[in-house]
């Protein structure tokens, strides 16, 4: 959530910055700024609006060349999208952009304006930045002031900063807010994501929590607590600059998707072998398995989701009570925890704030916690007791895809891990299980991306509507909560999920002539009760796209338009119905003209609660 990017170095940062700034946009996208130092001090520029909007400011206001720079991509918080409310924020001697949430902000405010601190913006930001101007005018030394004003903020914060009186230095902290360093052939850089910095370099440094960087155009240092300095450990990233390119794809959503089958095979071959699950290369031993009585599955959107169809998956073949919460509810309502129990966390970003409080949470009642996550050394990755890769690769589209897909993936591998170690399903049931999630899954999903084109033409009816209601039971009602997320998500349409057999006790009073009703029936000793709720709203007007096994008994008699899945297993189905609902949902926002990769309101990772 917000992006930020640094640079300092022998090259010209400004399109270092630009460029920066324009991979960051999913962090965030209506606001963007520029703080550059030039011969006349450290200019800045910033506008409400994207990328091309701050272009065009930069060439109005002749700003072209500078050796060190900052830069900011915003999803507002504290203040609406303006171009006051944009970072960077200048405080006398101090100019920042910021990341995060400095929650004590109003009392702070109130502290600079009783002695006479003026501020120009709403946001907590430019409070920051007085409270280090302070800080810096009391002490005159950046590592001083640094430390001194976040002692005095309680929240979270990553900051990139340049002191006008410190020419090619770009100083950062971070606090619950990631950041990364990063050593480029012709200097150094910061951001908070990778993916930003792949187009100049794969050499990275993960900043700690509370550790102070200092970069220059020749070296980067960095400051522990003990207040001794040392030199960053670079490492190499496994990301190359195409991972986060759209590789001829019109949308990312869209690459993400066709990604889907090599994602499942890169995140459950590591935890095969011999046919059998296993998570020893993770640290997990079959030992550990056998000790879980219950799982409380925890995340945020999609993931919830993932831990929803994951929750069924593991009470059906481990016979292990599983359920999944929402993050954000977790802390306030915790569910009861008995001997055995594991909390699973999954993000795709690993920095989700709710996340990653419910993730403390659960650890400091003393709860085994696991992890399910898909971008590296993140903090819900590092905090955690146990951590299990999704290794999906960078994933850009603010809608979830392939995270999702691979965090489906791996918790079958989990439910068959546990299955298998406490000795409730066989080795031949173990192996067909694992088999059916590393090979009928990527298949049965480049299948239903053959017919991309029988799909487009189906979104065109639900392109033109306001209101669409998604159907399912058991396993295919968590699948319609994700679908009904995908279609409202980006393109704006009121989509609502229900348990199948629910919609007669109130919600179909709303169904009306043309109504489009989405009934996803994968479980064939469901089907024929879905049919009868499918039989049900279509007497009522609807218009039924039945989204169904291939081997359904006659399924254009029960619905309007028929979607027909691959049947060689349950993961295979699964899938392929998740590959379905995805397509659908892109192809209709794309009809509707709608910013798929960046939908109104949203930010991909959400690092505030
Ligand atoms: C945001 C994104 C969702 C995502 C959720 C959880 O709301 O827009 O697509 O599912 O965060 O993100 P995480 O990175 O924790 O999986």
């Amino acid at each position: 959530m917000c992006g930020i990017i640094g640079y300092t170095g022998s090259a010209n940062a400004i399109p270092k910055i630009t460029k920066g700034l324009s991979v960051l946009e999913y962090r965030g996208y209506d606001s963007v700024g520029i703080a550059a130092r030039t011969e006349l001090g450290v200019k800045t520029v910033k506008c409400k609006g994207r990328i091309g909007a701050l272009e065009e400011r930069l060439t109005q206001q002749k700003l072209s060349e500078s050796q060190c720079a900052i830069g900011h991509t915003r999803w507002a918080t504290h203040g609406g999208p303006s171009d006051t409310n944009a970072h960077p924020h200048r405080a006398g001697r101090v100019v920042l952009v910021h990341n995060g949430i400095i929650e004590n902000y109003k009392e702070l405010k109130e502290m600079l304006s009783r002695a006479k601190v003026s501020f120009l913006s709403e946001t907590d930001t430019e409070v920051a930045a007085a409270v280090l101007n302070a800080a810096y005018d009391a002490c005159n030394d950046p590592l001083t002031a640094i430390r001194t004003a976040t002692a005095q903020m309680t929240g979270s914060y990553a900051f990139g900063i340049l002191f006008d009186d410190h020419p090619g230095e770009v100083w950062a902290i971070r606090s619950g807010s990631p950041l990364i360093l990063a050593k480029g052939e012709d200097g150094f850089y910061l951001a908070s994501d990778m993916t930003a910095l792949l187009p100049f370099t794969r050499e990275y440094h993960i900043l700690k929590e509370g550790e102070i960087a200092r970069l220059t155009a020749t070296e980067a240092a960095l400051c522990g607590a003990a207040d001794a300095w040392c030199s960053p450990t670079w490492s190499i990233t496994s990301m190359t600059p195409e991972s986060a390119q759209k590789s001829g794809f019109e949308h990312f959503m869209l690459k993400e998707i066709h990604e889907q089958p090599e994602a499942i095979v890169k995140s459950v071959s590591p935890r095969i072998k011999n046919g059998l699950p296993s998570f020893e290369a993770d640290g997990i031993s079959s030992d550990f398995w056998k000790q879980v009585k219950n799982i409380q599955i925890v995340a945020c959107g999609s993931a919830t989701h993932a831990g929803l169809v994951g929750g069924s998956v593991l009470e059906r073949v481990a016979k292990v009570p599983a359920a999944s919460y929402i993050a954000s509810e977790y802390r306030y309502h915790p569910p009861i925890a008995v001997d055995g129990t594991l909390v699973v966390v999954i993000s795709q970003s690993g920095e989700t704030a709710d996340t990653l409080a419910a993730l403390r949470y659960a650890k400091s009642a003393g709860l085994p916690t696991l992890a399910i996550v898909n971008a590296v050394e993140t903090t819900i990755a590092r905090e955690a007791d146990y951590r299990v890769y999704t290794y999906a690769g960078p994933e850009i589209a603010v809608a979830t895809t392939k995270g999702y897909c691979t965090q489906v993936s791996v918790l079958y591998m989990i439910a068959a891990a546990i299955a298998h170690a406490c000795g409730r399903i066989s080795d031949e049931e173990a192996r067909e299980l694992v088999r059916s999630v590393a090979e009928d899954a990527p298949t049965a999903i480049t299948e239903m991306l053959e017919k991309t084109e029988t799909l487009r033409e189906m979104s065109k009816r639900l392109a033109q509507k306001d209101h669409v209601f998604y159907i399912g039971r058991g396993l295919d009602y968590a699948m319609s909560q994700e679908a009904a997320l995908k279609l409202k998500e980006i393109s704006y349409i009121h989509a609502e999920a229900y348990a199948a057999g629910e919609l007669k006790h109130g919600t179909i009073s709303l169904i009306e002539q043309d109504t489009p009703v989405l009934a996803i029936s994968t479980e064939e000793a469901l089907y024929d009760k879905t049919e009868s709720n499918v039989r049900e709203v279509r007497s009522r007007g609807a218009y039924v796209i039945l989204i169904c096994r291939q081997d359904a008994r006659d399924p254009g008699h029960s619905a309007d338009e028929v979607i027909l899945l691959p049947t060689k297993s349950e993961a295979a189905t699964l899938f392929a119905s998740l590959t379905a609902v995805q397509l659908l949902a892109y192809e209709t926002a794309a009809l509707r003209g709608c910013d798929i990769d960046r939908p109104r309101n949203l930010a991909k990772s959400v690092t505030v609660e």
